[in-house]
């Protein structure tokens, strides 16, 4: 069950809902929706607050049920933090902790005045946004592969609405189909890799096609690839019984022949790392290694939605890299289908020679006025930015300007870390055009120059997700990420 948003304009001590959720500082400074409600139930916030029951800690939450004297059956005070300081970080994290409190509670409604606090340089559409999509973040779970269970008897949390006014109209449209997305990218990232095949995943962008005007798909099989030349990308995939697909996917938003914006996503279903074989522990986590994948059809899911008035192709290599008497291996020529040969040094670097080829196939097909690739692509950018920010390579300062701003609005950030063309010695080879693997050193960069002489000639820029496209550990989530992200790009762009 998706969870419904909506705009109120009632006043909280008049608003009638199982719940309704306002906001206190640190130091016992009241929100005016706090004040209110205080007031109308006789000062029991404030008692709260001087007992120490209601501390204002940031994301803290303390419930008040059946209160005397408003209509709401229950108030959920919600931690600001101190209201020093007080910002978009801080906003998002105490919209998330309302969300898990809230999803807690046996209710099916509530309206939230949060959306009502002053966030510097923000507007009240952005603040219903980040609300919105952290409540739909935080209601998502993962069912796929459980027995089916009987419908539990406790009521769910389905509706959720936010005061505000008019002008956040907008910001609540955008979240609903940013969400959709997420919700979209999260569900195929989650899916075992025994589920998640290549063919798996273009049976989802040609059901998504068929059930949306505007969009259309196609996809290359490996004996149409073969023909092709894409001799990296099919190399990856050959020592698996689930064969690559090349998905393309196509908005026609904009205006007939104007040059559509470019997506390619990482999509290895189950990254082994081939015959350069991954260690056993945490392996399974390298299902995720279609995270771009799953978060370039995401922003399209998202794009769509909206309805924004720009064409869009989103492209999609998938392999599975599996060890295999028919593999490729470490030695191994390939001839991509740029005519570049390229030396496999390591058979788990084969994110690059999926995306490789990828790009060549997406500049030839579509000439786009900007392409941007999003990838699980190095451990190395998970030792440097850990799990907050995505890398982002690109040569255009303006292209990276412009998806560094997406990042900060949407707080689905990148950090821009360096393409010079210093580290491209580092894939010099012997017996090829260029090596796979630069070596030990700034592992995600010389990742991201090996892309680059994939898209010489292109507005181009790479998002390294490796460490922001899922959560770690045993029960570790798709985050969604970058999503929103690529979608507040477009639409910035539309
Ligand atoms: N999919 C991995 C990158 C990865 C590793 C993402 C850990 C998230 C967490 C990629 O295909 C890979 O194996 N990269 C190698 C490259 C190396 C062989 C140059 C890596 O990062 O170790
Ligand atoms: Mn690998
Ligand atoms: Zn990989």
């Amino acid at each position: 069950m998706t969870l419904q948003f909506s705009l109120a304009t009632a006043t909280p001590e008049t608003v009638d809902t199982a719940c309704v959720l306002v906001g206190v500082y640190e130091q016992g400074v009241l929100t005016s929706a706090a004040a209110r409600v205080d007031g109308a139930i006789g000062g029991a916030i404030k008692r709260q607050v001087e007992s120490g029951d209601v501390s204002g800690k940031a994301g803290s939450t303390t419930l008040i049920y059946a209160p005397a004297g408003i209509a709401a059956k229950r108030v959920l005070v919600v931690g600001l933090g101190t209201q020093k300081g007080f910002d978009a970080a801080r906003y998002q994290k105490v919209a998330i902790e309302a969300a898990r409190a809230l999803g807690k509670l046996p209710l099916t409604e509530a309206v939230s005045y949060l959306a009502e606090v002053d966030v510097p340089g923000r507007d009240a559409a952005w603040r219903v946004r980040i609300a919105a999509l952290a409540a739909d973040h935080t209601a998502y779970r993962y069912t796929a592969t459980f027995k089916p269970r009987e419908k539990s008897t406790q009521p769910e949390l389905a509706a959720l609405a936010f005061a505000a006014g008019a002008e956040a109209q907008p910001g609540l449209d955008q979240a609903i189909a940013i969400a959709e997305g997420v919700r979209f990218a999260r569900g195929l990232a989650n899916l075992p890799p025994n589920i998640c095949t290549p063919a798996y995943i273009a049976g989802q962008a040609e059901a998504f096609a068929g059930a949306h005007d505007k969009v259309s798909c196609t996809v290359l099989d490996h004996v149409e690839m073969e023909k092709l030349g894409f001799g990296s990308l099919l190399a990856v995939g050959r020592g698996s019984a689930n064969k690559p697909k090349l998905i393309a996917l196509q908005y026609h938003g904009g205006a007939e022949g104007t040059a559509p914006y470019a997506f390619v996503g990482k999509g290895i279903t189950f990254d082994t790392g081939g015959i350069s074989l991954k260690p056993g522990p945490g392996m399974e986590e390298m299902k995720f290694d279609m995270g771009g994948a799953a978060g370039v059809l995401g922003a399209f899911v998202a794009a769509v939605k909206m309805g924004l008035k720009l064409n869009l192709v989103c492209v999609v290599p998938a392999a599975e890299n599996m060890p295999d008497g028919d593999s490729y291996r470490p030695g191994d020529v390939l001839t991509s289908l740029s005519g570049q040969t390229i030396e496999v040094l390591n058979t788990d670097a084969e994110g690059r020679l999926i995306l490789c080829d990828a790009l060549t196939y997406t500049a030839r097909t579509f000439q786009p006025q900007a392409m941007v690739d999003a990838a699980t692509l190095t451990g190395a950018c998970v030792i440097a930015l850990g799990k907050h920010a995505s890398g982002l390579f690109s040569k255009h300062d303006d292209l990276a300007a412009e998806l560094l701003a997406a990042g900060e609005h949407t707080l689905d950030r990148a950090w821009r870390m360096p393409l010079w063309d210093d580290y491209q010695v580092q894939l010099d080879s012997g017996f090829a055009d260029v090596a796979n693997i630069g070596g030990k050193s700034a592992g995600a960069i010389t990742a991201a120059c090996f892309l680059s002489r994939f898209a010489e000639g292109q507005r181009w820029a790479h998002l390294d997700i490796a460490g922001t496209a899922w959560d770690e550990g045993r029960k570790g989530l798709a985050t969604g990420r970058p999503v929103a992200l690529l979608a507040q790009w477009l639409i910035d762009r539309s």
